[in-house]
């Protein structure tokens, strides 16, 4: 047979081995090692090169290249097409009318809620944010917000102690004195965070709670603007139609001091949100703020309140326990 029937011979051959292109990957790579392999059939036919006369040696040369790359290329295409159609048949043989797979979604709790929505309200009328510890000492938690040594609050009822002049803080007060032992005036910082009252628990206290403190230090604060960011406050918190209302009262820390109450429908009576007042001169001397040419406001809100009136939440136990039933509603 002379060379060229032998590439006629192999080309068929390979042609009829493409008409039943396998799908299967062992059988490709057996066809693989048949026509392409290091001794496989274009390889065979190569090593007979050496017996060819040398003036057919050319052409014998550019004829089995030919067919050289017309397997290579037409083997490519073939496996191309298989690993194609499998991609399509998997595809196809996905069942779209089988239910999904119900993976369960966390939510954010509803305190984190509103305490974010309490401090975009602030920071979008000037205010800054600011933190402090949460275990203080008394002087910072007490003393330098003018609570006298005989205040009931520094009671051992309603502190938790954590060693003799370390305490769970109160309230977040304490950080009002550390901002302005810190910076100069002016400053307007709220400053959320987490407190701490060993005091009856009921439907609305509990041993652990949230604040957010408001401190505003200027040359010229009023009363009259702390009402009215306040009042800025509880209405976009609530929408306008919320019913709200200024009382006057006492903290030391402030004179003269005021709370504010939010109508509760659900339980027909005034809850209180927060404490405020302008800060008591005696608290800037103990800081070294001059009082003469200083002057400020202050605020002190409850945020399981707020979330209570906002959310319809009657008791705040609800937000310690932590059963799904309740947290999956926010
Ligand atoms: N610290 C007070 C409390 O926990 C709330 C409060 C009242 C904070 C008046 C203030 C304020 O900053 O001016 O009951």
């Amino acid at each position: 047979m002379s060379l060229k029937d032998k590439i006629g011979a192999v080309r068929n051959d390979f042609r009829a081995a493409l008409d039943k292109f396998p799908t299967d990957s062992i059988k490709i790579d057996e066809l693989r090692v048949r026509f392409l392999g290091r001794k496989g059939e274009v390889a065979q036919l190569f090593s007979t090169m050496g017996s060819i006369l040398a003036e057919e040696r050319a052409e014998a040369g550019k004829l089995l290249n030919e067919l050289k790359v017309e397997v290579q290329s037409l083997f490519e295409s073939a496996v191309e097409s298989v690993s194609k159609n499998q991609r399509k048949k998997e595809t196809d043989s996905a069942d779209y009318t089988l239910p999904g797979i119900d993976t369960p979604i966390g939510s954010i709790h509803p305190i984190e809620q509103t305490l974010t929505e309490v401090k975009e309200i602030f920071k979008s009328i000037g205010f800054s944010i600011a933190y402090g510890p949460e275990i203080d000492d008394e002087y910072h938690n007490f003393e330098a917000l003018n609570i006298q040594k005989h205040h009931p609050a520094r009671d051992m009822q309603d502190t938790f102690f954590v060693e003799d002049n370390a305490v769970l803080r109160t309230h977040t007060s304490n950080v009002q004195i550390h901002l302005m032992e810190n910076e100069e005036p002016p400053i307007r910082y709220i400053v959320p965070g987490r407190v701490y009252r060993n005091e009856a628990i009921s439907y609305k206290s509990f041993c652990l709670f949230h604040q957010v403190e408001g401190l505003f230090v200027d040359k010229n604060v009023s009363f009259a603007e702390l009402k009215g960011s306040l009042d800025y406050f509880v209405r976009r918190m609530f929408g306008d139609d919320v019913k709200i209302r200024f009382r006057p009262s006492y903290f030391p820390f402030t004179e003269p001091s005021a709370e504010v109450d939010i109508w509760n429908s659900e339980r027909n009576q005034w809850m209180e949100i927060l404490g405020c007042g302008m800060v008591n001169p005696k608290v800037f001397e103990t800081v070294g703020y001059d009082s003469s040419i200083w002057h400020g406001y202050a605020f002190g809100m409850g945020i399981e309140r707020i979330a209570m009136l906002k959310y319809k939440i009657q008791d705040i136990r609800h937000f310690y326990r932590n059963d799904i039933r309740f947290l999956e509603q926010f």
